[in-house]
């Protein structure tokens, strides 16, 4: 009988293994002190809510529940602040109850965010002029200040995103967990004036009358209980990029076996560094969260399901998802070969459709943006293939912020290109805005209602 040897695996084993996209720190040693001093911490997350979430993915996979992922590309040190974190909340609370509206499932609320602060780049450095310095990787890393020292990798800056991921995290436990803010009785929670615009805002408009509704009714006969439903589960994701932040916060913890990254429920790998023999699958191999694997071109498929395999060896249900982001112009073309051949090794994995980074551009002014047009036919053909090969796509991957930023084009309000300079605010790519997003959970829904419809 063959046996397969399991080689060794410890949170630090990824630094024997090539890496991409991490910065060369010129301080070896403030970075192994800094290292250190993050090892000390406590953990962010706790080992029950990272397994909590891994049962409800696995219910996503199977077609009783749906991930909604999103927030800022890269979130910044200086987002780390109220209005910021409340109004990604909102809307991603309020997409979540249109879809648990629309689609009478479960809806697992995912954020980039409290810690999203890592970011891969095309190129190590930037040029303007003359002057040449390292390229901006995020706020973890460097600064976005286009100076020798602004861009200058510092390990320090490993210390500061654990407490900024730690105030925001704290900030996100207050609202959602201390009863105000997800009670949905609030009038201002619902507002509508924005939307009035709007090609769905009677849509939106009755369907918050039927929430309201159903809540006045659930008050009159079963006071007691309501409690419940002012609270919401919410859940924190970021690219696992910077090793350095996650392995330092990756632990053993009492009475369970195999270790976790306690710095954030579902870590995920980036498209430029899931190599097989590299460190970034090195390091997520051994941890027993669940993991996002981001795939579009370029991608080779026997690598990809030998990095499925070697992540998840044992198979297990609501430990993979995979996060398609192949673009409107190839998904089609692409995406059933990938599923099929994904299909034909038996491999459980939650299938989720990243509508954002196969659909970037430039303007003709330079800007990147997307269109939101391009965004929804991803999603819509992400959802028709897998419809044709009775798959479940169980889940979408957003870019997306709660502020009223001018950054993708189109959408009801029909945002053109010389508007993109008013409120441009992003320092990555190109996110929703409020209203945009909150369309797009219209959309979604239909969408998924459309393969429900037809017995997907
Ligand atoms: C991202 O999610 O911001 C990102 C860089 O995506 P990808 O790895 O799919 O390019
Ligand atoms: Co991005």
């Amino acid at each position: 009988m063959q046996q397969t040897i399991v080689k060794p695996w410890s949170p630090q084993t990824w630094r024997n293994f090539p890496i991409k996209q991490l910065p060369d720190y010129p301080d070896r040693e403030l970075l192994e002190k800094c290292y250190d001093e993050l090892k000390m911490y406590p953990p962010l997350v706790s080992s029950w809510e990272i397994e909590g979430l891994k049962e409800q993915l696995s219910k996503a996979e199977m077609g009783k529940a749906f991930l909604l992922q999103g927030g800022d590309c890269a979130e910044t040190f200086a987002d780390c602040n109220s209005p910021h974190i409340v109004k990604l909340l909102k809307v991603l609370l309020q997409m979540s109850f249109i879809m648990l509206h629309e689609m009478h499932i479960g809806v697992i609320r995912v954020g980039r965010i409290a810690g999203q602060y890592a970011k891969p780049r095309s190129s190590n450095t930037e040029q303007v002029g003359s002057d040449k310095y390292p390229v901006y990787r995020g706020d973890i890393t460097n600064s976005f200040e286009f100076d020798e020292l602004g861009r200058n990798p510092d390990p320090k800056r490993l210390i500061e995103a654990y407490h900024k991921a730690g105030l925001t995290l704290n900030f996100i436990r207050a609202l959602t967990e201390g009863g105000g803010f997800a009670d949905l009785n609030h009038p201002e929670y619902w507002e509508l004036d924005f939307m009035r615009e709007n090609e769905y805002y009677n849509e939106y408009e009755s369907m918050v009358k039927s929430i309201t509704n159903a809540i006045k009714f659930m008050e009159g006969i079963l006071p007691s209980e309501l409690t419940t439903l002012k609270h919401v589960e919410f859940f924190i994701s970021h690219e696992a990029l910077n090793l350095y932040y996650d392995s330092a916060q990756t632990r053993k913890v009492p009475h369970k076996t195999g270790y976790y990254n306690l710095s954030t429920h579902m870590p995920w790998i980036g498209n430029r560094t899931r190599a097989i023999d590299e460190a970034h699958v090195e390091y997520c191999r051994g941890i027993e969260n669940p993991v996002g694997i981001k795939v579009g071109p370029p991608y080779d498929i026997k690598e990809l399901i030998e990095v499925i395999k070697t992540i998840n060896p044992k198979n297990e249900s609501g430990k993979i998802t995979l996060i398609t982001r192949f673009g409107q112009e190839n998904v089609a073309k692409e995406l059933p070969s990938v599923i099929e051949s994904i299909h034909q090794e038996n491999l459980n994995v939650l299938w989720s459709c990243d509508p954002m980074h196969g659909n970037t551009f430039a303007t003709t002014d330079g800007i990147k943006t997307r269109d939101f047009n391009a965004i929804l036919s991803d999603i819509k053909q992400t959802f028709a293939v897998h419809r044709d090969l009775k798959t479940n796509l169980g889940g979408v991957h957003l870019e997306m912020t709660g502020e009223e930023v001018t950054e993708c084009v189109g959408g009801a309000n029909g945002l053109e290109e010389n508007g993109l300079k008013r409120n441009y605010r992003s320092f990555c790519d190109p996110r929703l805005n409020y209203e945009q997003s909150l369309e797009m959970a219209f959309l979604i829904s239909k969408e998924w209602k459309i393969s429900k419809d037809s017995g997907v």
